[in-house]
């Protein structure tokens, strides 16, 4: 049976059947997929029951994998995954959810803030691909914004404005919003920021987004201030409700979906029950802007 998509809410977003992800993908299903996120931006395939090894080969055979190293406050030696996945769960090394007031969990609730995955990274990612190993009996939703629609959406003299602009993406600037700034020296020169450009053109479609994250915390050359409520209005701008794709979780779910144009965010849900969930992600093909020098 070929792979088909059908629309689920806006039109980004698609449910994928026609395919069981834990057999090898073909060349031309990995194609299909490709199109299908370039045609969408969130690809959901329900009831896929991956082991680790099972999502990694899928992975790959979309393209180069990122790896999570250094991007939370777990120490590498209380990871309980490979570097090659990143750890999306609010479970510690035996698998026992993180107590509400653990840093690791006050720093990794940062994800609910709008956000684009690794922003605060000079190469920032193309495809998440997140699999659902355990939810919460509620809440935890995904929510995810059309970057490209809120583009569309702007008035001409905002868009002459804010293209060629240049922001700076760290996860310091993301958690600095909810009064997260406890952070070690080591761990500041590790969230030292990055160059992102606001708008970016889509590399397969041509088309241009909003490239925006809670990660931007500065736009190069504008004093902070004004350039904070700007990221504050495009934001707004960008997750009003036409704009947004809720997912609610089913257990075994994976969602794939295009960081370089669409942001989103988790929502809440009980702090003590355990939500598993394990990322794969797909390298962008290089910087979107000129970094500062050294
Ligand atoms: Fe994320």
């Amino acid at each position: 049976m070929p792979i088909a998509i059908r629309q689920v809410g806006p039109c980004f977003a698609g449910e994928v059947s026609g395919i069981d992800l834990r057999e090898p993908l073909s060349d031309a299903d990995a194609a299909a997929i490709h199109a299908g996120m370039d045609e969408y931006a969130v690809l959901v395939f329900r009831g896929e029951k991956l082991t680790g090894e099972q999502q990694l080969a899928f992975s790959r055979k979309l393209g180069p994998l990122e790896e999570a190293i250094g991007t939370s406050l777990r120490a590498p030696e209380d990871y309980r995954l490979p570097t090659v996945f990143a750890d999306v769960s609010n479970l510690d090394k035996q698998d026992r959810p993180f107590a509400r007031e653990d840093r690791r969990r006050l720093f990794a609730i940062g994800n609910r803030l709008w956000h684009s995955d690794s922003s605060f990274k000079v190469t920032p990612a193309k495809y998440s691909i997140l699999h659902a190993l355990g939810i919460p009996s509620k809440g935890g939703n995904t929510e995810f914004a059309d970057m490209r629609a809120a583009w569309d959406a702007l008035d001409a003299e905002t868009r002459a404005e804010i293209e060629g602009l240049v922001c700076e993406h760290s996860q310091m600037y993301s958690r600095r919003q909810i009064g997260f700034t406890e952070l070690t020296d080591e761990e500041k020169a590790r969230f030292r920021p990055v160059r992102q450009s606001l708008v970016r053109t889509h590399p397969s479609t041509g088309r241009k987004s909003l490239y925006l994250s809670s990660h931007a915390g500065e736009i190069v050359g504008w004093p902070l201030p004004e350039a904070l409520i700007l990221l504050r209005d495009l934001i707004e701008h960008a997750t009003q409700r036409q704009f947004v794709y809720a997912h609610k979780w089913r257990l075994h779910d994976v969602v794939m979906w295009d960081n370089r144009r669409t942001m989103h965010r988790a929502r809440p849900f009980p702090a003590e029950e355990p939500r598993d969930m394990r990322r794969t992600t797909l390298a962008g093909e290089g910087p979107t802007a000129v970094q500062a020098a050294a």
